[in-house]
């Protein structure tokens, strides 16, 4: 399936290089700035009630396998400023819960809906509904990726940085998780340089790794990947983390806790930031574990910015893959 999106506000078209939003590693630097852009359009309307019905008359399903708090509302939301409609599935509550293939559930959804966002545990049934449906599918978080909320993450911090590329951003904690991959990708496409801060059994994902190292060469970035927090923290402009635990590994908290601790992000840890540091955190969060109380309620916190920008960014998403 080609999606071609008309971006009709300036009169110029753009087509996105994707017909699908797995990931952001897939995507293009063009795509990437093409999609904050129009986010940033999609604010103002919103904010100033200029009507932008891009979507009237289209039908997203969310079909959610974890919980949700921000998806769930935010692309509920979007669907409907949107002018479309969004449906609710769990797949508790779906013959998939009971066993129906990802393909023949990507098959039989394509025949009602405009696309589909899914929440899922393995990246692989993802790329298999992808592989079946004849409609847009759109990451809205797997184990391995979330670039949905990296996609609102940069829209955060162009924000309140006034610019992407060139900026240092430090992740510290569980590097081996979908926020970790997703922000590492994004990061490198749009030219930040990413330092990151996790315990040995905690790095990202070697392939990713590999094939990111191999694009930062070209865009001009860095990643680096280092086990003390300060040598990496030092003189960021970002300072992100996630849960120590992510949904599904909940048996190895005690572990997990154990074994990060020295990676919270603390007053004393962010010292070493540059002054104006922001600090990201793409919720929920457990304070007095990865972060605490004074850095996520401090100054320096945008992570309430951040959640409201999961509707802009992923407004921007749905119309370029639905829109057409
Ligand atoms: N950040 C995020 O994806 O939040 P939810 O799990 O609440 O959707
Ligand atoms: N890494 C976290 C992100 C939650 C939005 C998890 O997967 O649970």
């Amino acid at each position: 399936m080609q999606s071609v999106l008309k971006w009709e506000a300036n009169k110029e078209t753009y087509q996105i290089s994707q017909s699908h939003f797995l990931t952001l590693g897939s995507y293009s630097k063009e795509d990437i700035h093409f999609l904050l852009e129009d986010a940033i359009k999609l604010k103002k309307n919103q904010k100033e009630g200029v009507p932008h019905p891009y979507l009237q008359g289209k039908v997203l399903a969310m079909l959610f396998e974890k919980s949700s708090t921000r998806t769930r509302v935010s692309f509920e939301v979007g669907m409907l400023q949107l002018g479309g409609h969004a449906i609710f599935l769990s797949s508790n509550d779906i013959q998939l819960g009971r066993g129906e293939s990802p393909a023949d559930t990507a098959k039989v959804l394509s025949r009602y809906v405009d696309g589909l966002m899914i929440r899922t545990f393995d990246h692989q049934t993802l790329e298999e509904f992808a592989l079946h449906s004849n409609v847009p599918i759109i990451n809205g978080l797997t184990d391995s990726h979330h670039p949905a909320q990296v996609l609102a993450d940069l829209l955060t911090i162009k924000e309140h940085k006034g610019k992407l590329k060139g900026l240092k951003l430090c992740y510290l904690g569980d590097a081996n998780n979908n926020m970790s991959h997703s922000l590492i990708e994004g990061a490198v496409k749009v030219g930040m340089d990413i330092a990151i801060a996790c315990p040995t059994g905690f790095e990202p994902d070697s392939c990713i790794l590999t094939a990111m190292k191999k694009e930062a060469f070209l865009t001009g970035s860095s990643i680096q990947v280092g086990q003390c927090p300060i040598e990496m923290v030092k003189d960021a402009d970002v300072v992100v983390t996630d849960v120590w635990t992510s949904m599904g590994q909940e048996a190895e908290t005690e572990k997990r806790v154990n074994l990060l601790a020295p990676y919270q992000v603390n007053e004393e840890l962010c010292k070493h930031a540059k002054d104006d540091f922001i600090f990201l955190h793409c919720l929920p969060a457990h304070r007095g574990e990865e972060v605490t109380a004074e850095i996520i309620d401090g100054p320096h916190s945008v992570v309430f910015d951040e959640a409201e920008n999961r509707l802009h960014a992923q407004k921007a998403i749905l119309k370029a893959l639905l829109s057409n």
